[in-house]
């Protein structure tokens, strides 16, 4: 037998309304957090607050015990790429922060990420931070119904190097549902087998552009298992939104209230 690809899951409207209804409650967990990402405040404490908040509405965080990750978000500072864990580390003026946020609410998955400063942050932060929320949404108006994987990886490369940033390939986006990560693999750079992966209404996927100051390079703590860092230890940035493909085009399922929306300026 020839080995073939599982087909791709086009979601019902039931089970669209399922995801909208994950999306939606993921957003208002970053709503809640964003005000107290200050200095001063451990990566602890966030935890704490998407954790107490999430189980107070019925819901689960999907990263607690996701192959034995132990806590309930993702916190990534500085140099951190992406799967910081959160400990008793103080958010100090001028780091940038990455909170990475996971829900599960009836079975289905909502995952969305945004980069905080910390009071007054550099110039150079500042400018990492922006473009890449910029190649985010770059990526996502590349998306057309019956497009591919491709035009996202293209767009956001495209948009990044220009500014001489680098595109992490080692992590990438993914589709999600009823799980936490499946295909398509969604990767922020233009590969070729993407061209395969067309997106149909009724696709649902993340797209998480990580976007270095220096060197695309990472390395992955060998201590913890999960922390990934850039290898020259220069700044990455990161933003993450879950998207479901509708007949005219991309709906942003974990928009926020009162977070960032696409043309912000930092
Ligand atoms: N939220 C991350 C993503 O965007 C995955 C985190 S998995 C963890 O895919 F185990 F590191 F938390
Ligand atoms: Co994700
Ligand atoms: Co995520």
């Amino acid at each position: 037998m020839p080995l073939r690809k599982k087909p791709p899951l086009y979601l019902s409207q039931e089970e669209q309304d399922g995801l909208r209804a994950a999306g939606r409650f993921n957003a208002s967990v970053m709503d809640l957090v964003r005000p107290h990402v200050k200095p001063g405040i451990t990566t602890d404490e966030i935890n704490t607050l998407v954790h107490e908040y999430t189980l107070d509405h019925g819901h689960t965080p999907a990263t607690l015990g996701y192959h034995g990750f132990t806590k309930s978000c993702c916190t990534s500072i500085n140099q951190v790429v992406c799967h910081g864990i959160p400990d008793d580390t103080v958010l100090k003026e001028g780091d940038i922060v990455n909170v990475d946020l996971t829900t599960i609410v009836d079975g289905w998955f909502g995952d969305q990420s945004e980069t905080f400063f910390i009071g007054e942050v550099s110039d150079e932060a500042r400018q990492l931070v922006q473009v890449t929320f910029d190649s985010l949404w770059k990526g996502i108006r590349a998306l057309k119904p019956g497009g591919t994987v491709y035009d996202i990886g293209e767009a956001i490369f495209n948009y990044a190097t220009k500014f001489g940033y680098s595109v992490v390939e080692q992590y990438q986006g993914h589709g999600i549902g009823r799980e936490f990560h499946q295909d398509p693999g969604v990767p922020h750079f233009p590969h070729p087998k993407s061209r395969w992966d067309v997106i149909r209404p009724g696709t649902c996927l993340t797209i998480e552009p990580m976007l270095n100051l220096g060197r695309r390079d990472t390395v992955l703590d060998r201590k913890d298992g999960w922390t990934v860092r850039t290898r020259d230890g220069k700044l990455s940035a990161q933003f993450e939104h879950t998207i479901l493909m509708q007949e005219d085009g991309p709906e942003v399922l974990t928009l926020t209230q009162n977070g960032p929306q696409e043309g912000h300026q930092f």
